[in-house]
């Protein structure tokens, strides 16, 4: 058991997906993984651990934003030995091309600032994917015929943003989405030599207003839960 996580020691699988809601951890442990158990239930954050093909996966939400994040993969890494960490979200699209239903591959994460700020002081780390993970997904995703983008991405503090100008930087240089968490996973997979990849559903669009209807939000989702499962065990 960590502080906020309640496994016991053997319960955490090496490969891990984190969706922000917990909510979505017990739908896509129920609707992909068998022989599911709860493993972490501390603060409503819900952990489960299966099989999917065989092979062991856990699925433990990670909350909104990177401070959230930094907490359960700090002790997924340090204390249960997760070597493979694979983030699965929402984003707002930021370009013309990318449309609500896309799916994006993070391949860097571009921020104002991180959790790991302090350590870094003066460096602009530039936090990336794991490559193998990376192109597994892109192949997955291509097969599956799934429309997908890969590029970099922002990893924003605040989802109310009062930065306007700051969107419109993102999207000159050709972010292609904003979300609230890949940036600390891939400065902590590379501090700790792991793995680790961010798969993302546009579910809302900066530029043209769209948002994708909660009914259509799961058939999308489960999409991008089967890309992450494929990339891990390719
Ligand atoms: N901003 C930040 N995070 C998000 C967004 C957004 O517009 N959409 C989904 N996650």
């Amino acid at each position: 058991m960590t502080i906020h996580i309640g496994a016991k020691s053997g319960e955490i699988a090496e490969t891990v997906l984190l969706p922000g809601d917990p909510y979505r951890a017990k739908w896509a442990a129920e609707t992909f993984l068998s022989d599911v158990k709860l493993v972490n239930e501390v603060r409503g954050m819900l952990g489960y651990t299966g099989t999917w093909n065989g092979q062991r996966v856990t699925i433990q939400g990670s909350g909104m934003g990177m401070p959230s994040l930094s907490i359960y993969v700090n002790e997924l890494i340090r204390d249960y030995g997760a070597r493979t960490l694979i983030r699965i979200g929402s984003c707002g699209g930021m370009q013309d091309k990318v449309a609500v239903r896309d799916v994006i591959l993070a391949m860097t994460a571009t921020t104002l600032s991180t959790p790991s700020r302090g350590i870094f002081k003066e460096v602009n780390f530039a936090p990336c994917a794991d490559w193998s993970l990376l192109k597994a997904a892109a192949d997955a995703a291509q097969a599956k015929g799934t429309t997908t983008h890969v590029g970099g991405i922002y990893s924003s503090d605040v989802f109310y943003d009062e930065r306007p100008d700051l969107n419109e930087q993102m999207v000159r240089h050709g972010i292609l989405g904003v979300e609230m968490e890949a940036a600390e996973l891939y400065n902590l997979a590379a501090r700790h030599g792991c793995r680790a990849l961010a798969v993302l559903t546009v579910s809302d669009h900066l530029l043209t207003g769209e948002a994708l209807p909660s009914d259509q939000r799961e058939r999308s989702f489960g999409e991008m839960v089967e890309i992450a499962l494929e990339a891990a065990f390719s």
